[in-house]
């Protein structure tokens, strides 16, 4: 027998096929494009008015989703079929909660988004159960037993509390004569009060990818596959990305663990969806580092150089359609920042930006800015990596943002 996927009604009508947003950046925005293609209608939600993925949706809200009981009223309004997390800071308690009572399905599943908004869920769940390669580790929830923890994974190693992301409250730490100020930091830069850090020693690294898995139903069987996109290489500046590449060369003996340990994880977490699976690679030996159930900041560059972005991918994986992750040219992406604190910014300069034919851009709309708060992403194709990630780069600074 074949498989039925879902059906799909038309939006703002009573058949409609509903998908709740939470959270609404750019990822958001691209995602909610893709659904919008294929006739889904789209609730947004964020803890601000404007967001990116708000101004593509059809229907938007301003709430703070880390409330449970807010979370929850906005759910029953709503009553979507699908609920795509799209950060972190949520009250995930309630999402277990409607899965369990089969009000919505939660994408990629409920599981995946509460184990890996912690990192001490996942890390855990990579390490000690499933047994994957990660740096040494240990967790700490006081001064005490931070300074114990520095002393035994040693120096360098890096810290971060287990509830943050982009490099908020992280550190390097060179020597025990940083520890405390390292605590200091990790304790205001946490998403929630909550204290606890994790220190992981350095893995000395040739280079770190994301690897896009995707989780898909096949077609005539339902069954999931997984897939996975070509290697993405990306270079990191104070936790956050500035520019990515598409494909990242490595040894076939590395790519095939890189993809060992990709179907491992998202097999644990389940459900539908891509995964951004980041991964050190020293020759042909990879670490496991973390895992977004969702698409990957560094996979932007799949806007170039794939026949579906990461962001297509994504829309019909979780719709339980068919994918495909074939890349068409090498690419790369660079980010655009804001340069500076303030809101209702302009961009010029686009003409220049775009005066070659293999470049593209993506300016997110968001209402304001901030020095290091990415604005847009420039893309751009070429024979080789290195070519690409230059024109990228150009394009990037090509973009010049004012005050008004
Ligand atoms: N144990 C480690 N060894 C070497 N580099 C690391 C280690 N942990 C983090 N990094 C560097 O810091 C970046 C951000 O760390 P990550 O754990 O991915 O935090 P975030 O959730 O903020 O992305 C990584 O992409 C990598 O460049
Ligand atoms: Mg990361």
């Amino acid at each position: 027998m074949i498989y039925m996927s879902v059906t799909i009604g038309t939006p703002l009508q009573a058949s409609a096929f509903k998908v709740l947003l939470l959270g609404s950046g750019e990822l958001g925005k691209e995602v909610v494009i893709s659904l919008q293609r294929l006739g889904v209608e789209v609730h947004a939600a964020d803890r601000y008015d404007h967001a990116p993925a708000m101004q593509v949706a059809h229907y938007s809200y301003t709430l703070n989703m880390a409330d449970a009981e807010e979370l929850k009223q906005l759910i029953q309004q709503v009553k979507p079929n699908l609920i795509i997390p799209e950060i972190e800071a949520i009250a995930t308690e309630v999402l277990v909660e409607i899965e369990e009572q089969n009000i919505a399905t939660v994408i990629p599943s409920a599981k995946a988004v509460n184990l890996t908004m912690n990192r001490e869920g996942i890390r855990r769940l990579a390490a000690e159960e499933l047994g994957l390669p990660t740096s040494a580790y240990r967790f700490a929830d006081s001064l005490e037993s931070f300074r114990a923890a520095c002393d035994d994974i040693g120096y360098p190693n890096f810290v971060k509390p287990v509830m943050s992301s982009s490099g908020k409250g992280q550190s390097r730490l060179k020597s025990f004569d940083e520890v405390d100020a390292a605590w200091e930091y990790a304790q205001t830069g946490g998403r929630v009060n909550q204290g606890k850090v994790i220190v992981e020693s350095q893995i000395d690294f040739d280079f770190e990818i994301t690897l896009l898995t995707v989780r898909a139903k096949n077609a005539e069987t339902g069954e999931i596959k997984t897939q996975y996109c070509d290697p993405i290489g990306h270079r990191q500046d104070a936790g956050d990305y500035v520019e990515s590449w598409q494909p990242q060369a490595m040894t076939p003996a590395a790519l095939e663990e890189s993809k060992r340990i990709a179907h491992k994880v998202t097999a644990a977490l389940g459900g539908c969806g891509i995964f951004g699976v980041e991964l050190f690679v020293k020759g042909d030996k990879v670490w496991f580092s973390e895992v977004s159930p969702r698409p990957h900041d560094t996979g932007l560059v799949t806007l170039a150089s794939q026949f579906q972005s990461e962001f297509e991918l994504h829309a019909r994986a979780i719709l339980g359609l068919p994918v495909n992750t074939t890349r068409h040219s090498v690419a790369a992406s660079a980010v655009i920042y804001a340069g500076v604190d303030d809101r209702n910014l302009s961009f010029s300069g686009l003409n220049l930006a775009l005066s070659n034919p293999d470049t593209d851009l993506r300016l997110f709309g968001k209402p304001e800015g901030f020095k290091r708060r990415r604005m847009g992403v420039a893309t751009a194709r070429a024979e080789t990596t290195d070519q690409a990630r230059e024109l990228a780069l150009r394009t990037a600074t090509q973009v010049s943002v004012q005050q008004n």
